[in-house]
């Protein structure tokens, strides 16, 4: 690739060319699917010199992975300012569990933001507690209380950004100060905005963990996670991973791959619909908030500014009144919105969410609100036209007022 440092090239750019090496892709334009299990060696000299080579990129056996998944780990650690590798797993899920092993021992805590994604709060609560390690849910949106949630045992914090049910945007940059501060390791879930949209490295997170069986994969076909690490962690990062035999299939890496190339113009697009559907539910009599950063006066949108390059067309809104019986009228008479878990992928996606099930330190409905302002629905905006996702929502508003 020819023409100075290919990390100050525009997100765009660097979504074409990220992780294209030369001897990954032969003369390709993608790197082809290697599939193996055994790498040979040709003579048992080399083999037992190859022991004691550990490094990324290197041939040596398929669970270190091959030329297709080291392009993918590649693009990924170039797309993160700041990053010096990443690893990759089968699921979005696993890359939170492995990065929060790879920094905790028995005896350690971890507070994990009260937003998160259930089951990562699941995994911090219930699994790490068989290991002897500890784990509090928090405020994010509470900077001020932040430091006094810190405890001796205390030695990682997990933050999700925007929270991916309700969307409440937190102040990284201050949560990752007070942490640091108290010599917390700071791991972020940023998987709304990816790494086009939000430089979590850069506002002083150590790990951002990506489900790349979102934006990335893009066609709902794919299940994957990557950790992408500063120098400082990337170490202790990979060589949990490769403990606990951690990789992925080299066919699903060129998944990922492909997916990657159109991230860039998928993303804007399912913004753009997703801005235009949020400001027509805005005005809906039936809505009491739209919760959407992306939207101008939402809660968050100020951060959103002042932090994000990027977003998607994932948000809630939240009915005015109404009980649950009429939230699921609503959600089965859509049509072009399928009922489904997940979001990123090119269809548009719908889901009755209750966060009221698992937050501890975080009231759901908030306060200011109208308490009988509780049943959210959650969209993901795919790559329809909007106008005919429009329609399809303004029916389906008719099946709500049916008793
Ligand atoms: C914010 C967030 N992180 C992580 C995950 C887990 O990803 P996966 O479904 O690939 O395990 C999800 C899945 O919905 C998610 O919404």
């Amino acid at each position: 690739m020819a023409g100075g440092d290919p990390r100050d090239r525009k997100p765009d750019t660097r979504l074409v060319a990220a992780g294209r090496k030369p001897e990954w892709t032969g003369p390709a334009v993608n790197p082809p699917v290697w599939r193996a299990s055994t790498y040979l060696y040709e003579e048992s000299a080399a083999q037992e010199a190859g022991r004691h080579v550990n490094a990324d990129g290197v041939f040596h056996y398929g669970a270190r992975g091959g030329p297709t998944q080291w392009a993918l780990a590649d693009a990924l650690t170039e797309l993160e300012p700041g990053a010096a590798g990443t690893m990759l797993y089968p699921t979005g899920l696993a890359a939170p569990a492995i990065a929060l092993l790879s920094v905790l021992k028995a005896g350690d805590e971890v507070l994990v933001s009260d937003n998160s994604y259930d089951p990562t709060r699941s995994f911090a609560l219930h699994a790490l507690r068989d290991y002897g390690i500890g784990a509090r849910f928090f405020d994010p949106l509470d900077v001020e209380g932040f430091a006094a949630t810190i405890g001796e045992r205390t030695k990682a914090v997990l933050l999700e950004n925007p929270g991916s049910l309700t969307m409440e945007v937190c102040d990284v940059p201050a949560l990752a100060i007070a942490a640091k501060a108290r010599g917390l390791f700071v791991l972020l879930d940023n998987t709304w905005a990816g790494p086009t949209g939000f430089q979590a490295l850069s506002h002083g997170v150590d790990m951002s963990i990506l489900a790349l069986t979102k934006h990335v994969g893009g066609h709902s076909d794919l299940m994957m996670g990557s950790v992408t690490a500063n120098a400082q962690f990337y170490p202790r990062l990979r060589k949990r991973s490769l403990l606990l035999g951690q990789q992925v299939s080299p066919d699903d890496a060129a998944l990922a791959l492909r997916g990657l190339r159109t991230m860039g113009v998928r993303l804007e697009r399912s913004a753009l619909s997703a801005l235009r559907i949020a400001e027509w539910l805005r005005d809906r009599p039936e809505v009491a908030h739209v919760l959407f950063p992306m939207l101008p006066d939402a809660t968050g949108h100020e951060l959103w500014k002042r932090d994000f390059t990027g977003g998607c067309g994932l948000f809630t809104f939240v009915l005015k009144g109404g009980d649950a019986a009429g939230r699921d009228r609503l959600v089965d008479a859509l049509e072009l919105f399928g009922i489904g878990y997940s979001w990123g992928g090119f269809e548009s996606l719908v889901l009755g969410v209750h966060p009221e099930r698992d937050r501890t330190a975080m009231r759901w409905p908030p306060s200011a609100w109208d308490p009988t302002d509780r049943f959210a629905v959650r969209l993901w905006i795919g790559l329809e036209d909007p106008d005919d996702l429009i329609a399809d929502l303004e029916q389906a508003f008719a099946a709500l007022k049916l008793a």
